[in-house]
């Protein structure tokens, strides 16, 4: 079987996308839609998309007059929502770029619409196929630590444009109307999904507090996050657009603590040292980051997904309880 693929936005994750489609023996890339026709075209060049819609509206009429079974989004935020539902409307398989949307009235609109439907929904939660992740959770769930009592993530660098080529002109990643929020709306939603799947689900956010520093924006470009699992662990995330490059993530608990550079620069540390003799510990301290794209395993199980029927994790699900979580945050703004 042939699914057939169109993506809407041309830009650096558009690219992205590109690639993991094109990759995928399954996949022809049948269409690409992006606001600038010189961007659109450039991608269809490299990529060999053969139809090009250009232009505002330019997702309406590709998912309107392609016959696609994938409609991939990777446009500004505030226009993940009103794509996704064309793309229902079509009977389309979905895969959205984080954040799926911007506010709960979007939310509420894209579930109701899918609940009709028996369509696969990715969110594009990348980071979950890090594959140490899996081993994080496996030390976890054997209780190596014991019981989990304090967690932090920290995730920093120096914002799009800087840390990665966004290509839009518009720069709409400091536009409020446009990304509906800062650095937590872009990086938070990334460390909620992944604490959830390593600790659990979240009961609710604590408080904020954010700063607009380095970046001429509304919105905040940092912020720490505290919040609560639903098992009573204390959380804290901690977002920045303002400096060096860096993500950890640090666990406590009753036997035993582990601190993980994800970007596998540096060995994990962890306390007490006899945690050392535990083949866990000891395969993340061997953990060497994988050479594969995150990006092209995920749209590889996506498909997957696709071809057996199957809806599996990053879902709708996850994809609008990240955004809750960041909205939740940010009524504490007010
Ligand atoms: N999962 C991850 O780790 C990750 C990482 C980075 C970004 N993202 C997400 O990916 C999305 C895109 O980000 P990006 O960095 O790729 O931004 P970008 O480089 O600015 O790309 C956005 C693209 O959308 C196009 N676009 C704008 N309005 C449009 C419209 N009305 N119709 C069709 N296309 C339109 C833009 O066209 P023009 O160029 O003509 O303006 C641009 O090509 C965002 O939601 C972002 O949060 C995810």
């Amino acid at each position: 079987m042939t699914i057939k693929i169109g993506i809407v936005g041309a830009g650096a994750f558009g690219s992205i996308h590109l690639t993991g489609f094109s990759k995928n023996p399954s996949c022809q890339l049948v269409a690409i839609a992006s606001r600038t026709e010189k961007h659109a075209k450039a991608a269809s060049e490299k990529f060999q998309v053969p139809k090009v819609y250009a232009g505002n509206d330019s997702w309406k009429k590709m998912i309107d007059n392609e016959k696609l079974d994938v409609v991939s989004i990777c446009t500004p935020n505030y226009l993940h929502a009103p794509i996704i539902s064309k793309a229902i409307e079509k009977n389309c398989h979905i895969l959205c770029e984080k954040p799926i949307a911007i506010s709960r009235e979007e939310l509420r609109q894209i579930e109701s619409e899918l609940a009709s439907k028996d369509l696969i929904f990715f969110t594009s939660f990348n980071k979950r196929y890090n594959p140490i992740f899996k081993l994080i959770k496996g030390t976890l769930d054997e209780g190596i630590l014991g019981k989990i009592t304090l967690v932090r993530y920290y995730f920093s660098h120096y914002g799009p444009y800087k840390s990665w080529e966004a290509l839009s002109e518009e720069k709409w990643f400091f536009d409020s109307e446009k990304a509906g929020g800062g650095v937590l709306l872009d990086l938070g939603v990334h460390c909620i999904d992944i604490l959830r799947y390593l600790i659990g689900e979240y009961d609710k956010v604590n408080g904020i507090n954010f700063k607009t520093s380095c970046i001429q924006m509304e919105d905040e470009d940092n912020c720490n996050v505290l919040f609560q699992f639903k098992n009573d662990v204390p959380g804290l995330i901690s977002v920045s657009w303002c400096n060096e490059p860096s993500e950890t993530i640090d666990i406590f608990g009753t036997k035993g603590f582990i601190k993980v550079n994800l970007s596998g620069r540096n060995s994990p540390s962890f306390g007490p040292k006899s945690l050392k003799r535990n083949k866990l510990i000891k395969d993340l301290l061997k953990f060497k980051p994988a050479s594969e794209s995150a990006q092209n395993k995920l749209i590889d199980h996506f498909i997957n997904c696709i071809l057996t029927k199957k809806q599996e994790s990053p879902n709708f699900s996850d994809g609008k309880k990240a955004v809750e979580f960041v909205l939740e945050a940010y009524s504490f703004k007010k």
